[in-house]
């Protein structure tokens, strides 16, 4: 017999897909009432259907195609089309992940027609307001009625804004959990070290997409030559799949860079087998920062704040921000790291927490 809770999630990102196929699965697996709603902020192929593919979920029963555009027009589409899915559907509890403009307008349309909102990896905080991505967090956080918070820190940061106990759960992230099922299958991928001529242990992985890094010209730029410096003094191949937002700019850039190998954005799975091979990952992503930290490759960010203070503490990432001297003096130092941190997002079973609690709240057999 179904469970007596009707569950929305809202997702529309590479990143909520990944970190919401746990719960997705355990929903299934109970028979819970629960469908998705895709706001289209993420459409191409390999940034969207690919994973739905890879990781055995259902489709989207909405897709509200917003597309790209500026914040205020995504979001403001988003508002208005997931207020009508939500006023037809009447879910008990919507759920939202993470930091995107998804989630802003999933948290926002929810709390004003009066539906309790969970927020999956909740209370992380850079304290840069001027990234769309902490706006997104802290006001999905306040709208949220279900925190669930990763780590401890992240439960005494939002304790700390005046949320109250009895809110938060410290679940662990479900990106561990993600990643201990589709690392096995991730083996299957194999062959593209092969096709890409890279061996084991022998390659450097980065990620570049952030808007405050690749929008800005000089920035961007100044990256770049930081990994062709890299390239050119440390003598290990740079493997770069390439996020449409970066792509966009480094062609209206004209920015070229020598010794870094740009390839399309990559399956889950293969992007798995790659950073766990890699020998060191150079990235500005919220998701791979934790990943690298859960992998034991170690990690230089190429920003100067992290929300994943946690990465820094267990010494498995280092802040490298910018310029090109820096990146590679970190790229260095993180080299000579001995690759023995503990794991601090959790034990994998985030995805079936967050389901029991739910349950627990608004589940009536
Ligand atoms: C968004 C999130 C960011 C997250 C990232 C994950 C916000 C504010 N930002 O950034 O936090 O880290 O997703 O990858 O929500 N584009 C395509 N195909 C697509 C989607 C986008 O080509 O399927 C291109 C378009 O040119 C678009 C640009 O990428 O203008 C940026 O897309 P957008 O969704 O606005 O932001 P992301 O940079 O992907
Ligand atoms: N990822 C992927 N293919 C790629 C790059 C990243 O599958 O080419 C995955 C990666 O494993 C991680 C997630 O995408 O789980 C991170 O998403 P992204 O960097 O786009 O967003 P962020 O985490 O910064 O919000």
């Amino acid at each position: 017999m179904p469970l007596r809770m009707k569950v929305s999630i809202i997702l529309g990102t590479r990143p909520e897909i990944i970190k919401f196929s746990p719960i997705i699965c355990e929903f299934e697996r109970l028979d819970v009432d629960f469908f998705i709603l895709h706001s289209g902020q993420h459409y191409s192929y390999s940034l969207d259907r690919v994973f739905f593919e890879q990781l055995c979920l259902p489709g989207a029963r909405y897709n509200l195609d917003v597309g790209s555009g500026s914040h205020g027009l995504q979001t403001g589409r988003m508002l208005i089309g997931i207020e009508e899915v939500l006023k037809r559907e009447s879910p008990d509890v919507v759920l939202v992940q993470g930091d995107t403009n998804t989630t802003l307008a999933g948290a926002l349309a929810a709390v004003k027609l009066h539906i309790p909102v969970g927020h999956v990896e909740a209370g992380l905080r850079s304290y840069d307001r001027s990234m769309p991505e902490e706006i997104n967090r802290l006001l999905a956080d306040h709208c949220s009625e279900m925190l669930f918070a990763p780590t401890e820190n992240s439960r005494r940061i939002l304790l700390g804004e005046g949320v109250s106990e009895d809110r938060i759960f410290v679940t662990g992230n479900t990106i561990v959990d993600a990643l201990y099922r589709n690392l096995k299958l991730a083996e299957d991928k194999r062959d593209i070290l092969k096709r890409l001529g890279l061996k084991e242990q022998r390659f450097f992985l980065v990620t570049v997409h952030r808007q405050e890094n690749v929008d800005d010209k000089e920035r961007f730029s100044k990256i770049l030559d930081g990994l062709e410096l890299v390239n050119r003094e440390l003598r290990y191949p740079i493997i770069y799949p390439v996020h449409p937002r970066a792509e966009k700019r480094m062609r209206e850039f004209n920015l070229k860079p020598e010794g870094v190998e740009l390839i399309e954005p990559l399956d889950y799975l293969s992007f798995l087998l790659l950073e766990s091979y890699a020998r060191l990952v150079l990235t500005d992503s919220g998701g791979v920062q934790e990943e690298s930290c859960i992998l034991r490759v170690p990690c230089v960010t190429l920003r100067y704040n992290t929300e994943r203070p946690e990465t820094l503490e267990v010494g498995s990432n280092v802040l490298a921000g910018v310029e090109p001297d820096v990146i590679l003096e970190k790229a260095k130092f993180m080299l000579n790291r001995k690759r023995d941190w503990p794991n601090p997002f959790g034990d994998g079973k985030a995805g079936s927490r967050i389901v029991r609690i739910l349950i627990e709240k608004f589940g009536t057999k």
